[in-house]
């Protein structure tokens, strides 16, 4: 995801005000900032680009996923669906509150699998948390009534698809929360960093105190705001934000970018009958980051993803024997290794991990390879990428 590839002067431009006032704090120093508040800029054009009330920048989007649970009042012994296929980071970050995830199966959409997620509710579940991987989407219609008749909040981890859109609305401002990464290898970044964003004015509050130690943001007197409830600090610097300001005005022109390169190389795989691709859900526009297909098996699916190395295709990952991004390969979790104890109700609503196998997740991880799209290329290095791919992969067919 392609955003650091496109580091330029719009984003120096942006950086040099924040370097020129010498304040790198997103709050206080009125008087020292000469007018720029870039993380206050950035939040509200957030809230204009995506289509929602409230946009909380934050550090990381591992922090937004936190920050939204615990927004939403999540957290000791709650449960959290969410899907075996996303990075590590979502887990993490339900980790942190002392909530307990629950893995449930993917589907063809590389995403939660509604039906998996109906039969996984218990009456300890508080949210469902799907995660768009690769710039696509979950079913969020199907999610949704789930939600609605089982009294559940959604989360959206949008962080992998930022740019990309669901019934015409931007993925992120759908459910109860959306979140956001906006780390260096997103298709918009900051560098490092994040945001929750929500319509619902509690949550926007929780989060916007939570991720500054509890601060109440009243007044111009830092030391003299109040503190409503514990939080701690996730906040993002104005550096950071500076840079995500210029990005997120270029992101139409990144989607758009991606969307040739990504249908050219389309076209070309369409060609060879073995490869089916991922679905999308009916109504969803994906941002192209990623293009994403299957093979027939697993074991075509790894000589395929070795020929495509050999042949110096990069950014292709089979996620299959990834170690970040699947379930298969987090035997840190199963085995709960961590630096410290952990509560017995963690422990306790983790035991499952031990013995639960994911057949259906493994059968369409362990056929896919999603190809990174990125927006340097030239027309002809695209079609020459395409041209290798195919090549590569027929090579391992016969
Ligand atoms: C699906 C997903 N969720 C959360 C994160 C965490 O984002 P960050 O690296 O900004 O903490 C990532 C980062 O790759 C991600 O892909």
């Amino acid at each position: 995801m392609p955003g650091f590839e496109s580091f330029g002067d719009a984003e120096r431009k942006e950086v040099q005000d924040v370097l020129d006032s010498g304040v790198l704090m997103r709050y206080g120093f009125d008087g020292m900032r000469n007018g720029h508040w870039k993380a206050k800029e950035l939040e509200q054009a957030l809230q204009e680009k995506l289509g929602v009330k409230h946009a909380q920048l934050v550090s990381s989007g591992t922090a937004a996923v936190s920050i939204a649970l615990a927004s939403a009042g999540i957290g000791a012994g709650d449960e959290v669906i969410m899907p075996t296929f996303t990075f590590v980071a979502s887990f993490e970050a339900i980790m942190m509150l002392g909530a307990v995830p629950v893995l449930v199966d993917i589907d063809d959409t590389l995403t939660l699998d509604p039906k998996a997620v109906e039969a996984a509710v218990t009456p300890k579940t508080k949210a469902i948390m799907p995660v768009h991987m690769c710039g696509s989407m979950a079913n969020l219609s199907a999610l949704k009534t789930i939600c609605d008749t089982r009294n559940l909040i959604l989360i959206e981890d949008s962080s992998q698809a930022t740019g990309a859109t669901y019934q015409g609305k931007p993925l992120g401002s759908i459910g109860d929360l959306g979140c956001l990464s906006l780390d260096f290898v997103k298709i918009i970044t900051c560098g490092e960093g994040g945001a929750v964003l929500t319509n619902n004015e509690k949550y926007a509050l929780h989060a916007d105190h939570f991720s500054d130690h509890g601060h109440d943001h009243k007044g111009n007197d830092r030391g003299a705001e109040t503190h409503p409830f514990l939080g701690y600090n996730f906040r993002i610097s104005e550096l950071n934000a500076a840079v995500g300001l210029a990005q997120l005005r270029r992101l139409d022109d990144f989607v758009s970018i991606q969307k040739k390169n990504y249908n050219i190389i389309r076209e070309m795989l369409s060609q060879v009958p073995e490869i089916t691709f991922r679905s999308v859900p009916e109504g969803g526009e994906e941002s192209y980051s990623f293009l994403s297909f299957f093979l027939p098996d697993l074991e075509i699916a790894r000589k395929a993803s070795a020929a495509l190395k050999e042949a110096g295709v990069d950014g292709c990952f089979h996620y299959y024997d990834n170690n970040w991004h699947f379930i298969r390969k987090w035997e840190h979790l199963r085995d709960l290794k961590t630096l410290y104890p952990i509560s017995s109700e963690v422990k306790e609503g983790l035991k499952y991990l031990k013995t639960k196998t994911f057949e259906q997740s493994d059968n369409y991880i362990g056929r896919n390879i999603s190809c990174l799209i990125k927006l340097s290329w030239t027309e002809d290095e695209v079609k020459q990428r395409a041209e290798s791919m195919v090549k590569a992969i027929t090579s391992v067919l016969k």
